[in-house]
């Protein structure tokens, strides 16, 4: 080979060599997450998914790109999950009743009325063993569950005045996709009506639908207390949601990264959970000064009335959801109502020092 040939070639492979290794870094592309959700930004699901994206993309150094789709912009409810089940979004926070569809009833559990009588039961339930058992069952279905967010306890809307059980008679409520939610509205005489969330604005002002539930962040955000004249603060069942991403997706990520978006999603579950009463007060607050719904505080007596017609829907759903799981909750809420009794004990006692 004459050395004229081999020269140039040599020099061009030397070249090539030292640009490759002077050449400033090439920035990687970042992975994109589509974060895709169906409340307004400003909502306690709205503000967490906004804070995720904040701690994500700090926090990986740009390696994480979070794009947040607010309001159904991009998928309504049911589309929501097969989207993410095909890959087309990576994240989601789909409110619990809204896991039937996907053949996991066992997250109905949440939507028994009167089931959570307070947070701390929630609490735990959602961070507990009861909680990890149904994340478990939605490996099967291609998803991996990253965290309970919180939003709040249903009221009730209508356009009459609901007071009484005799109030709800044939009245068309929407719900979500829940066969438990359906079995709620059953038993207080209504007729319930699955629809997407997005739609539920044009539903209730061309009364498609009567009246609906939902926790006060929610329902000022849409303006349905524009097109409802009448809201009874009942608290009679919760609403919250599972973040969930594609399992594939999740596994894939190199393994320091999804640590570093595992722990901004618990910081994020944390600053959930703290504003989402917060939230939930002040749109009641707003709802009040708007003056175009009636808001009635639902008394004791009527409180109990309305807990006797819907606890048959807890024994009606044992089989689907899972007597295992109603039993520990209900385990969960006596071992909190003994807690908070033995610390008013303590505290009364502190308070009068016994005589010697
Ligand atoms: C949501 O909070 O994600 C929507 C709840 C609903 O469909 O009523």
């Amino acid at each position: 080979m004459k050395l004229s040939i081999v020269l140039p070639t040599l020099a061009l492979a030397l070249a090539a060599a030292t640009s490759f290794a002077t050449a400033p870094a090439q920035a990687a592309e970042p992975i994109v997450i589509k974060f895709s959700h169906v409340v307004a930004p400003n909502t306690p699901k709205g503000r967490a998914a906004d804070y995720f994206k904040k701690l994500a993309e700090e926090r990986s150094h740009g390696r994480v790109k979070v794009e947040v789709y607010p309001n159904s912009q991009l998928y309504k409810d049911r589309e929501e999950m097969e989207a993410l089940q095909i890959g087309a979004v990576q994240m989601l926070a789909p409110s619990l009743a809204k896991f039937g569809p996907l053949g996991v009833r066992s997250f109905e559990l949440f939507d028994l009325p009167y089931i959570f009588p307070n947070k701390e039961t929630l609490y735990r339930v959602m961070d507990g063993d009861i909680g990890k058992k149904l994340f478990t069952l939605l490996d099967a279905k291609g998803i991996t569950g990253l965290g309970f967010w919180d939003n709040g306890f249903k009221q009730m809307s209508a356009n009459t005045p609901l007071h009484s059980l005799a109030d709800f008679k044939g009245l068309k409520m929407r719900i979500q996709s829940s066969k438990v939610l359906e079995a709620q509205m059953q038993a207080l005489g209504a007729n319930p009506q699955v629809m997407a969330f997005s739609e539920v604005y044009s539903a209730l002002q061309q009364g498609v639908v009567d009246g609906t539930e939902n926790p006060m962040s929610n329902l000022y955000t849409q303006k349905m207390h524009e097109v409802q004249k009448h809201l009874t603060l009942s608290d009679h069942g919760y609403l919250g949601y599972a973040v969930i991403v594609n399992k594939k997706f999740w596994g894939d990520l190199p393994a320091d990264l999804r640590a570093t978006l595992d722990q901004a999603m618990r910081d994020t579950t944390v600053f959930e959970r703290k504003i989402a009463q917060v939230e939930n007060d002040e749109a009641l607050a707003k709802v009040k000064a708007a003056g175009t719904t009636q808001v009635y505080v639902l008394p004791y007596k009527d409180r109990v009335a309305w807990q006797q017609a819907l606890l048959p829907v807890h024994k009606a759903f044992e089989e689907k959801i899972g007597r295992d799981l109603i039993q520990a909750t209900y385990r969960v809420a006596a071992q909190v109502e003994k807690g908070k009794t033995t610390a008013r004990a303590n505290k009364h006692k502190a308070a009068k020092p016994e005589k010697k």
